[in-house]
């Protein structure tokens, strides 16, 4: 059985007084913790992340990654520079990040390479938009993102990303996915990995994420190929992401 995952997605939210509030309390209340758990914060907080969360049971990471080791990519944050500050975690290829920032199949792929080549864990993040998914284009369109993944990793590289599905009509929208909906795309993805490498699809944790809260997380954590949550809203509230760890 994998071990599940809560991973926390900031965004572009918090300040340094706010984020200190927030990681104390959740420090605070962490209690028997039965599942990995970890925190992407903007780049800016990182150093932030690192001395108020090492030596705890929660990780943290970056929500996106130059797919260059270095040079004149300006903005754009390395690798290395997320290694700097002890990351374990990547998110790469977030549906914002596609949309805003025209980010392709295949910039994701050498994003995820990248990110394990410097011994970060990427979480490759795939999903539908609604009018896909009205179109019954789901399985195609996230088969696709996962296969541009699959396509540039061998399996030993596989079996140490995480995928996230997230529909992308439920991010943020309060509107989830069924745990039903939710597990049948993940089995969907879970047997992409397998042809491709059914080892590594045996411990790939793919992670839900679109509006999970405390009140859904059981349902969906429940589900046989739900390994975990990529968590937007419900990570700056203390109280609902330490609700969703305990779901776990
Ligand atoms: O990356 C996680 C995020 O997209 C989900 O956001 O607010 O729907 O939990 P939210």
């Amino acid at each position: 059985m994998r071990r599940k995952l809560v991973a926390g997605n900031w965004k572009m939210n918090g300040g340094l007084a706010f984020n200190a509030a927030l990681l104390a309390e959740i420090k605070a209340g962490l209690k028997q913790v039965d599942c990995d758990v970890a925190l992407c914060a903007p780049a800016p907080y990182l150093a932030q992340c690192q001395s108020e969360l090492a030596g705890t049971p929660i990780g943290w990471g970056g929500q996106d990654l130059s797919a260059h080791a270095a040079g004149a990519y300006t903005g754009e944050v390395a690798a290395s520079m997320l290694q700097d500050f002890s990351c374990q975690y990547v998110i790469v290829g977030h549906s914002e990040r596609r949309a805003y920032h025209a980010e392709s199949n295949e910039l994701v792929a050498q994003k995820a390479l990248r990110a394990l080549q410097t011994g970060l864990t990427p979480i490759v993040c795939v999903g539908e938009t609604l009018a896909e998914r009205e179109a019954g284009r789901t399985d195609e369109v996230v088969g696709q993102q996962l296969d541009a993944v699959l396509q540039l990793l061998d399996g030993a590289e596989l079996a140490k990303i995480v995928v996230a599905y997230e529909p992308v009509w439920a991010i943020g929208t309060g509107k989830t996915a069924t745990p039903q909906m939710a597990q049948d795309v993940h089995a969907a993805l879970r047997a992409k990995l397998s042809a491709k490498n059914a080892g590594a699809a045996n411990v790939v944790k793919i992670l839900y994420g679109g509006s999970m809260k405390p009140d859904n997380a059981g349902e969906l954590l429940a589900m046989p190929d739900i390994d975990g949550g990529l968590i937007g809203g419900a990570a700056l509230k203390a109280a609902d992401f330490l609700a969703i760890i305990a779901a776990a």
